[in-house]
Order: structure tokens, then C-alpha cells, then sequence
């Protein structure tokens, strides 16, 4: 039975000969428990109503359906299933139309395709995002889709989870009818008046055939050996639609195991976090304050990350003033931001006529920083250097207007000191954005000790203007991520020292589902930028730190990684190859240490790089660096190309456990004391039998 404490999940009335049925379950009328039992009670009352000829489905508020409620996922569904109550309104004895609007995705494409006519709102986006939950359809979707699209059309949605609108979805035949306006309701009435006047086609999608074609599911399954090896449930899709040949009753059953198959397996926990990662993050203690009004920024240094920073902010139509040292400088910045607006046209992400207004005039270039004195927010991106950033922050502060924000893109520099180079602390915060700054989607938000409640804020709310996913941090070496990443690189240089090679560490890790391993990434990445980092740490390193002096070799041999087409890796084209003269300082190394090479497996690999993660990712935890642990799930999971299938490290940490991660630091610190320590918090929920996951609560 329902709540009877909640408001009514289904609004149900009765106009003249039709029944309507209106879906209302703020915000996104998702499909919970209450909406499958009254959906269907409301639906077989109005079909035993000899008074009603019709019946018209619609969504209240701003969407039909956005799709079954995703939380619900985690335990074995509660009848009634939606599958029965597609089935119950597809076996209507009285004709039953959709209206749709806003969403009709998942859940709500299903019961959509249940009812024995569409019709959409001009704009309306469908799909089946299930794949990208770890789950595949299980109300019906990959048994009608096929009959009503055919098998190609059904396999390139539901393999993929792709969005599209309601003009493709009419030229599918998922849709029978687009119109331009309307309110949902008027539009319900109006379609159910119009199937009873034949005006209106109607028909039941289960009484239709979905035409056999094997090669398209063969050429699915090979399509996703190469793009989803890795994934579990996109497989499972082709194997439903597979059954769409034949009866319904039989194509239902087999997508309903197939779907329990999928519902049950980790990788659909670990794509529901991160689909909730994204969301949890908003929450921060600053949510309540009001953000400053940012519609012009300033940007000081345009190299690769001061000009990514500019793309992104045009691209989301706030205008940028860009300083650089010189006029050549300058120059070369407008090139690179020319070059990536290019490549936005090319995505289809912005029209060429305004790629050339923004290059006549948006966006303006300066060699005096005086030119940034009315920019309501203000973010420095120079030479990772702290002497140069407080000096630049000191002649900032004299040029910036009144509650402009002062931001600071340094990848691991104390911002509290850089803030207090100012006389407006409160002003000052971190922006760390990640490289390239025009597509990577993470932003760290970094607060100093006196960074004002509303500079957050208008932090978030930049991010969610550049479309960006925004994480709070507080001030450390390095953050949330880098300070992680510095750590784990140090758990792969010293499985390399001990025996492994750079490529079975990556090997292993990519098999893993990383997208790269972490030697590529150093590569990739430039092996004088962490070179830079350890010169700087280098007199606070403490003596009983193990250090590989691999990199550094091989950058003072000029082996800089891709740019120098060789690092740990040599470079022709797209593929990579073991560098001999990498593996010969490896060797050296080794034989100066006195190290016997070990054997490695895949297993061990992963085991160790993934447990140094963790310890660290708990500590920034436990510190308070991160606000919960999902906090950190996030920044690796989009700033760090963490597999989204595993939600993220803490939340990997929750299917391993506290106590094995306990039982391996241990026997790791056996051989290395400082780096393998246990972090108070994983000991306490060793102790309690507790989760990372309580902690996100
Ligand atoms: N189940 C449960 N909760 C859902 C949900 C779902 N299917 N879809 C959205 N929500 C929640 C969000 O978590 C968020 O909650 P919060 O405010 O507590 O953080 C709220 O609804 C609003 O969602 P949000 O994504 O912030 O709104 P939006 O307007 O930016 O986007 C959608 C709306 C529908 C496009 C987007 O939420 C979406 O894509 N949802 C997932 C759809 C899906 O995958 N459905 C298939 C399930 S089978
Ligand atoms: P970069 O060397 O490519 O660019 C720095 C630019 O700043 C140069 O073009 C230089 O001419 C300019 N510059 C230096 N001093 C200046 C001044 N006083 N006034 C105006 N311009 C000045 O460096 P980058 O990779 O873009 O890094 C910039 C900052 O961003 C650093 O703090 C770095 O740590 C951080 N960061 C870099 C990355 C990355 O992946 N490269 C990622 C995140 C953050």
C-alpha cells in the first residue's frame, strides 16, 4: 500500500469519457514504488469504467517520466514491477495514448511505449540510459523498441544510452505524433478525444513483429567488445533484443533475468554512485549563500591552462580579458583559444558565426593588468610558482574592483598564503581546473581559511555556468586529487624499483578499467611537470622516504614523455612501445639500490596501487581536505578518469573492505614503514564494521 502520509504519487480524474492519468512526483516524476501501485490501480479503475471510453497518460510539472527511481535499484524491486504495469496498460481494453514532455527516459519511454499511441511536446528528449546505470530496460523497453524502431534502430539506443528528441524518436516509430505547443494536460485530453475519433491511430506495440536480423546483433556485440569491454550490462541489451523475435510474453520473461542479472552485479552499484556523486557534491555548507554576479572575468596568463579557462568561459557567453606578459605571448594565446573554439565548431557546439563574434570582440587581450580592473572574477593561471603568484596577487588586489572574486589556479600551492599577499583574504580562492580546461568537466573549489561563504558560491555557480562538475577542497599540497595522485604514483615507482615493469603496471591498471595506467599519463602529461613538483618538495622530503630517481633520469636525459616523443614509453603515431633506454635506467636503479627484480602479477599490481590510493583518499577524508568521502569518489572519477563502473576509490574501498585493506597495508609495511600506514579512520571502521557510504550521509 502507499503512504498514506504522502501526497497521491498519480492524479486521477475523469473529463466527460475520459479518463486522465497525471504522474506527480516531484521533482522529476520518477517511478517509485507508489507511482507502479497507484499507476496501476488508477488505470485498471478508469479501464473497468463502463462511463470511460479512453484514457490519456500525462506527467504534472516540469517532465513525463525522467525514468524509474534510481534509488530503488540497490534492493530487489517491490511489487508491482513496472513491467506488470506496462503490461496491465498495454492490455487496456480501452484505448490508452502518452502524452509526453520535458523527459521520457527509461522507466517513462517504457510505459510510453506500453500505451497504444505517443504523442510528444516539441523538445521532449527519450532514451534508455540504463547501460549507463550497469542495468539494461526491464519494463518492456527491449521488447517494444524493436517492434516499433526495428532491431538496429532499438540496438543503437539501448546499447549506448543515448538521448535523443522527440522529431528522431517520431521518425523511429517511437513516437507517433509531434506538436509544436501545448499544455501536457489540454494535450492529453485533446490526443485521448482524438485516438476515440480515429484521428488518432492506436494499436497495441506487443501485437507488432520485430523483423530477425543477426547482423545487427552481431555487428552490436562486436561493436562493444571494442567500446565496452570492460562493462557488463550493454552486453546483456543485445541478448535482450535478441528475444524480441518472438512471443512478447516469453522476449518480457528473458529481459526480466537479464535485468535481475544486471541489477545484481557490482558495476550497476558502482554506476549508480557515481550518478549520484555528481549530484552530491552541490550540497556544501556555503549552498545557502548568495552567489556573486559574474558576467565578466579576467584571466592572467594564457598558456595551455589560461587559455583552456578562456574556451570555456566563452563558450558559456561570459566575456574574458586575457593578460599575457607580451604582445607575442599574447598572441600565441589568442591562436590556441582560436584553435579550440575551432574544434567546438567541428563538435557542433558552437555556430561559426559565433566563434568569429567572439574572436572580433568577446574576447579582449591585454599586456597590462590594469585591463582587468572591472572583471568580476578574476583567476590567475601563470608559472607555478609561489614568489611569482604573490606578487602577481599584491598588484591584483590594487587593480581589482570591489568584490570581484580573486581566484588561483595552482595545482598544489598553499592558497592561504597566496591569499594573504592581498589585503581582501575573504576574496580569494581556489579554482582548479583541469587540462584541457575546455572538456575536462572537474573543477576543484578551493577554500582558504578566510575565503568568504559567497566566494564559494560563485565559485559553484561558475562551475555550473561552464557546465563543469564542482568539488570543495581545502587547503593542502596538492588538494583532493594531485595530493591522491602524488601518493599512488609513488605506490607505481616502487612497484617498478622492485620488479614490475612501467608497462605490466599500466597493463594491469588499464585492465583494471583506468583509461590509461599511470606511467602513459606521466607521459602524457610531461615528465617535467612532476619533476618541477619533487624538485620543490624536495627539502621537506623526509629521510625514510623511498625514492625513485627513474623520472628525473630520464627528464635530465631529455626524455620529457609524448612531447619529446619519448619517456617511459617511445612514441610513433598512435602507438607506444617499452623505451630500452627507460628500461636500462630501471635496471641501473635497481642494481644501486640493491634490489633483486620480484615478479608481479596483475592481481598484486592493482592490489598495491589501489590500497595506496585508498589510504590516501581516507586521509584526506579524515582531515577534512574532502567533506565525505563521495566528495573524493567524484574528483577521480571526472577530473581523473577513475573506471565509473567502480564508482570511485572510496567507494571500491567499501566492496574490498576495512579489514582487508588492513591486512595488506600491514604486510606491505613489512617492507616500507613510512609509505604503508593505516589510516585512523579505515582503522576505525575495521573496528566498527563500518562503511565509507555511512560517512556520505
Ligand atoms: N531516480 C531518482 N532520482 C532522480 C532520478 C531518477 N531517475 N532522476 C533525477 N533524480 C533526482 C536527482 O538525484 C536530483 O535530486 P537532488 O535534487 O536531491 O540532488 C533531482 O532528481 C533533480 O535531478 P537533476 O539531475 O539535478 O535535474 P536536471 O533538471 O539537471 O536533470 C534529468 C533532469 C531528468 C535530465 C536528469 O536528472 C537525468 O538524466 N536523470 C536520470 C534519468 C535516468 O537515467 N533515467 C533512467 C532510469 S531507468
Ligand atoms: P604554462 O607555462 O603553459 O602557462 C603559463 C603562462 O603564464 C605563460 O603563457 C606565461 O607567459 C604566462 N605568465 C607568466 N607570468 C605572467 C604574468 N606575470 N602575467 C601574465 N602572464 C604571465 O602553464 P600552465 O600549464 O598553463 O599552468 C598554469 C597554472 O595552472 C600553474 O599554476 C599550474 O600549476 C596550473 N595547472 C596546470 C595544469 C596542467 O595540466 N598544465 C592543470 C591544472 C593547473
Amino acid at each position: 500500500m502507499s503512504d498514506p502520509a504522502q501526497p497521491p504519487a498519480i492524479v486521477a480524474e475523469t473529463v466527460g469519457a475520459i479518463g486522465l492519468v497525471g504522474i506527480d512526483n516531484p521533482p522529476v516524476n520518477a517511478v517509485s514504488h507508489a507511482v507502479r501501485e497507484e499507476l496501476l490501480a488508477a488505470v485498471t479503475r478508469l479501464g473497468a469504467d463502463p462511463a470511460i471510453q479512453a484514457i490519456a497518460l500525462y506527467g504534472r510539472g516540469r517532465t513525463f517520466i525522467a525514468g524509474s527511481d534510481i534509488r530503488e535499484f540497490r534492493a530487489p524491486s517491490k511489487p508491482p514491477l513496472l513491467t506488470e504495469v506496462c503490461s496491465a496498460i498495454e492490455a487496456c481494453a480501452k484505448p490508452v495514448v502518452a502524452v509526453i514532455h520535458g523527459t521520457a527516459l527509461g522507466g517513462g519511454l517504457e510505459v510510453a511505449l506500453a500505451a497504444h499511441a505517443r504523442v510528444a511536446l516539441a523538445g521532449t528528449v527519450v532514451g534508455f540510459p540504463e547501460v549507463t546505470l550497469g542495468v539494461i530496460p526491464g519494463a518492456g523497453g527491449t521488447q517494444r523498441a524493436p517492434r516499433l524502431a526495428g532491431i538496429p534502430a532499438a540496438l543503437d539506443l539501448i546499447t549506448t544510452g543515448k538521448r535523443i528528441d522527440a522529431e528522431a524518436a517520431r521518425d523511429l516509430g517511437l513516437v507517433d505524433l509531434v506538436v509544436g505547443e501545448g499544455e501536457p494536460r489540454e494535450l492529453a485530453l485533446k490526443a485521448a478525444a482524438d485516438a476515440l475519433a480515429g484521428a488518432l491511430p492506436v494499436r497495441r506495440t506487443g501485437e507488432l513483429a520485430a523483423r530477425p536480423d543477426e547482423a545487427a546483433l552481431a555487428a552490436a556485440t562486436e561493436a562493444l567488445a571494442r567500446s565496452a569491454p570492460n562493462l557488463f550490462s550493454p552486453h546483456r541489451t543485445v541478448e535482450a533484443v535478441a528475444a524480441a523475435t518472438g512471443p512478447l510474453a516469453a522476449g518480457l520473461k528473458r529481459e526480466r533475468e537479464l535485468f535481475e542479472a544486471c541489477r545484481a552485479s557490482p558495476q550497476r552499484a558502482g554506476l549508480i554512485h557515481a550518478f549520484f556523486a555528481e549530484r552530491a557534491v552541490a550540497k556544501i555548507p556555503e549552498a545557502k549563500a548568495a552567489p556573486r554576479p559574474v558576467a565578466a572575468i579576467g584571466i592572467v596568463g594564457g598558456g595551455t591552462m589560461g587559455s583552456g579557462i578562456a574556451t570555456s568561459a566563452l563558450l558559456a557567453g561570459l566575456s574574458v580579458t586575457l593578460v599575457e606578459r607580451d604582445e607575442a605571448a599574447l598572441e600565441a594565446a589568442r591562436a590556441r583559444i582560436a584553435a579550440n573554439l575551432d574544434g567546438a565548431v567541428k563538435r557542433g557546439k558552437l555556430t561559426a558565426q559565433r566563434r568569429d563574434a567572439i574572436l572580433a570582440g568577446v574576447l579582449r587581450g591585454a599586456t597590462d593588468l590594469a585591463a582587468l580592473g572591472e572583471a568580476d572574477l578574476l583567476i590567475e593561471a601563470v608559472f607555478e610558482d609561489m614568489a611569482v603568484k604573490r606578487e602577481l596577487f599584491g598588484r591584483l588586489d590594487a587593480i581589482a574592483k570591489a568584490g570581484a572574486v580573486l581566484a588561483t589556479n595552482t595545482s598544489y600551492l598553499d592558497v592561504n598564503a597566496i591569499a594573504a599577499a592581498t589585503a581582501r583574504p575573504a576574496d580569494v580562492i581556489g579554482l582548479h581546473f583541469f587540462s584541457p580546461a575546455h572538456i575536462m568537466k572537474l573543477l576543484e573549489v578551493v577554500v582558504a581559511d578566510e575565503t568568504a561563504p559567497e566566494v564559494v558560491a560563485t565559485g559553484f555557480a561558475l562551475a555550473k555556468k561552464l557546465g563543469k562538475i564542482a568539488v570543495r577542497a581545502g587547503v593542502c599540497d596538492g588538494f583532493i586529487g594531485n595530493r591522491i595522485l602524488s601518493h599512488d604514483k609513488k605506490a607505481a615507482e616502487y612497484l617498478v624499483l622492485d620488479g614490475a615493469s612501467p608497462a605490466q603496471v599500466d597493463a594491469a591498471l588499464e585492465a583494471f578499467g583506468f583509461a590509461m595506467g599511470p606511467f602513459a599519463v606521466s607521459d602524457l602529461a610531461g615528465l617535467d611537470i612532476g619533476f618541477m613538483e619533487r624538485k620543490r618538495l624536495a627539502p621537506t622530503r623526509p629521510a625514510a622516504e623511498r625514492y625513485s630517481r627513474v623520472a628525473d633520469r630520464l627528464v635530465e636525459a631529455g626524455a620529457l614523455g609524448r612531447k619529446t616523443g619519448r619517456g617511459f614509453y617511445t612514441y610513433e603515431g598512435k602507438s607506444r612501445a617499452e623505451n630500452p633506454e627507460a628500461l636500462a635506467i630501471i635496471a641501473e636503479e635497481r642494481a644501486a639500490a640493491g634490489l633483486a627484480p620480484r615478479t608481479f602479477g596483475a592481481d598484486e599490481i592493482v592490489a598495491r596501487y589501489m590500497t595506496a590510493m585508498i589510504a590516501e583518499a581516507a586521509r584526506v577524508v579524515e582531515d577534512g581536505t574532502a567533506l565525505r568521502p563521495i566528495d573524493v569518489d567524484a574528483v577521480l572519477l571526472f577530473g581523473y578518469g577513475f573506471p565509473r563502473f567502480r564508482g570511485g576509490p572510496l567507494h571500491h574501498a567499501d566492496t574490498v573492505g576495512a579489514a582487508e585493506l588492513i591486512a595488506r597495508i600491514e604486510a606491505y609495511a613489512a617492507e616500507d614503514p613510512h609509505f604503508w600506514r593505516v589510516p585512523a579512520i579505515l582503522a576505525d571502521m575495521a573496528a566498527n564494521g563500518s562503511t565509507f557510504a555511512a560517512r556520505n550521509d
